[in-house]
């Protein structure tokens, strides 16, 4: 973490209804966080709120950024995404007097950063929150937006509020520890940000992979801005996803079953998503909205980036009963995000259960 900052950090911002969010990414942008957080009027009682692991990799540096602090170390992994683990944080919370002025400083994955969120969104009824991303998907997917949440046992993600932070500082040297699985997982959703809103993205995501790989900040720093524009923008315009906000959705729809099936043990998110935005394609070249050779790039890059896991044992019952219960449906509807080329979606309302199982079929599962 020597590397100076080469160049100024990029300021991205999220205006929405309820509160507005600053975004600052650049490499050191970490390091800088005393300045940002006072700019931004983030009040002097600061939680830092990490993982044991996280912290044994990034703890020192941040220790010395903003001063001696005892984190709140969450258990890490999805498993303890849910109200034990936010219970938790109240506790240490409450116990260190923190009241209104205080404010959370969500340090890691998005595991970390919705759980911790979700603390900042219910203790005293909302207090100030902080993203420090350091995970790719975190970084542009994860702490953009305000949505913060835990699972139930019943379900993922069904406990939840909307909570803007008011800072996220994203830093890309954070990646240089992140193991590749890890990497490639956020680099889907990157893809995502291409096929629905920047052909100019996706063709620089196919050109330099290897570039990307190696977290070359010249490619890697201005691929994750372009994300970060895209989604912040979506959200500026529809918050609580009254419709524009579902082209994020992209690739979710069989990619959330995928997971569900499997338990969420088989897939890192981005990898199921991959298969979503596969299947999604494959849906909408069979209805004559995009191309073939379209749907041929998006599978060419996904093969590039690397292997996903396998997908030939499950069960398309399984799958399509999954997607029922996803929470995309709405009024019996299935709203789907296909897109139409390239840099550009539609959603449509009318998929029928019959054509999503062409599309599983054609995927190779049974
Ligand atoms: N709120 C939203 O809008 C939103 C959007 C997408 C995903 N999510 C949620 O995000 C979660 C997934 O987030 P994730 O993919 O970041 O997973 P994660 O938080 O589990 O992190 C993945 C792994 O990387 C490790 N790690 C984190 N930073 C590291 C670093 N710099 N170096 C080395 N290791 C590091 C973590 O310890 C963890 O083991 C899911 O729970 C999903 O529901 C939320
Ligand atoms: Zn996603």
């Amino acid at each position: 973490m020597s590397t100076p900052p080469h160049k100024d950090p990029i300021r991205v911002d999220v205006t929405t209804g309820s509160h507005p969010s600053t975004i600052w990414i650049g490499d050191g942008v970490a390091d800088r966080l005393p300045d940002l957080l006072a700019s931004h009027n983030v009040g002097a009682r600061r939680f830092v709120v990490s993982s044991p692991a996280i912290w044994k990799l990034h703890g020192e540096q941040l220790t010395r950024v903003l001063g001696a602090t005892e984190p709140i170390l969450l258990p890490d992994g999805e498993r303890y995404k849910n109200t034990q683990t936010v219970s938790k944080i109240y506790e240490a919370l409450i116990r260190a007097g923190a009241d209104r002025g205080s404010a959370i400083i969500a340090v890691g994955g998005g595991v970390v950063g919705d759980t911790a969120g979700f603390g900042a969104a219910t203790f005293l009824r909302g207090i100030t929150l902080v993203h420090v991303p350091t995970t790719l998907l975190a970084q542009v997917d994860s702490s953009i937006g305000g949505k913060v949440g835990v699972n139930h046992t019943l379900g993922k993600n069904l406990i939840g509020a909307f909570h803007q932070p008011a800072v996220v500082a994203i830093d890309p040297l954070f990646l240089r520890t992140l193991p590749r699985r890890e990497f490639r997982s956020g680099l889907y959703e990157v893809v995502k940000y291409g096929v629905i809103a920047s052909r100019g993205l996706f063709d620089r995501i196919a050109r330099e992979t290897k570039a990307i790989f190696a977290r070359d900040p010249d490619v890697l720093v201005p691929a994750i801005v372009e994300s970060v524009q895209i989604k912040a923008d979506v959200v500026s315009k529809d918050e609580r996803e009254g419709g524009l906000r579902r082209i994020l959705n992209f690739g979710h729809t069989v990619g959330h079953a995928l997971e569900a099936v499997t338990k969420y043990r088989r897939f890192r998110h981005g990898e199921a998503i991959a298969y979503g935005m596969l299947a999604a394609a494959d849906l909408a070249v069979a209805r004559g909205a995009l191309a073939d050779r379209e749907r041929q790039a998006l599978a060419q890059l996904i093969a590039q980036l690397g292997p996903l896991p396998p997908i030939g044992d499950l069960s398309i019952d399984e799958i399509i009963e999954g997607v029922r219960r996803d929470k995309k449906v709405v009024h019996g509807k299935l709203h789907f995000v296909i897109a139409i080329e390239i840099g550009a979606t539609m959603t449509v309302d009318d998929v029928t259960e019959d054509e999503i199982r062409a599309v599983l079929v054609r995927l190779g599962m049974k």
